[in-house]
């Protein structure tokens, strides 16, 4: 297992629609093991591919505070469900580190995929674990958290974002 560097916002690969996964094998499950000691390390609820640099279909998610419910590894991973209720709650990414802001999105969902050996999977999630879901789906289709804001509200998460970048830089 190995902790894999992270992308940024303004690297491309993070804008690309992954592609599908179509060999399920120990490359796979290699990917998906860095996958979780990474965004262990990073201390994210979830994880895309493409955060480190894989333009593949694949995602992890941990929000279950170790128990068993909340944890799951999604290849080719499909919402086939959304409640009509929402919720707003606030959202980061390891990809935009040290910024957050509210984002409304369905309260629960119903994802079809498969996990690392190639069986097909159903998840039903609510609450925080269809909010990390629904955030590292969007990763696999090029979409950022910061895309559902309004336009003034992203310019201001930018800008503080910028801010954060250049005062990191100047130490
Ligand atoms: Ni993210």
């Amino acid at each position: 297992m190995a902790i894999r560097e992270l992308r940024y916002l303004g690297d491309p690969v993070l804008r690309e629609p992954a592609a599908p996964v179509d060999a399920f094998d120990d490359e796979l499950r290699r990917l998906v093991d860095d996958m979780f000691q990474t965004m262990v390390y990073e201390e994210g609820a979830g994880l895309a591919a493409p955060q480190i640099g894989i333009s593949r279909q694949v995602l992890v998610v941990d929000v279950s505070a170790g128990g068993e419910e909340g944890r799951v590894a999604l290849v080719n991973p499909r919402i086939v469900e959304s409640s009509n209720e929402t919720e707003k709650e606030p959202e980061g990414c390891l990809s935009i580190p040290g910024v957050t802001e509210v984002v409304r999105r369905p309260a629960r969902v119903r994802i079809e995929g498969f996990d690392p050996d190639g069986e097909p999977i159903t998840v039903e999630a609510e609450g925080l674990f269809a909010r990390a879901l629904q955030h590292e789906v969007d990763h696999l289709e090029g979409v950022l958290f910061i895309d559902h804001l309004s336009a003034l509200k992203r310019r201001m998460l930018l800008k503080k974002y910028r801010k954060l970048l250049a005062e990191e830089a100047s130490g």
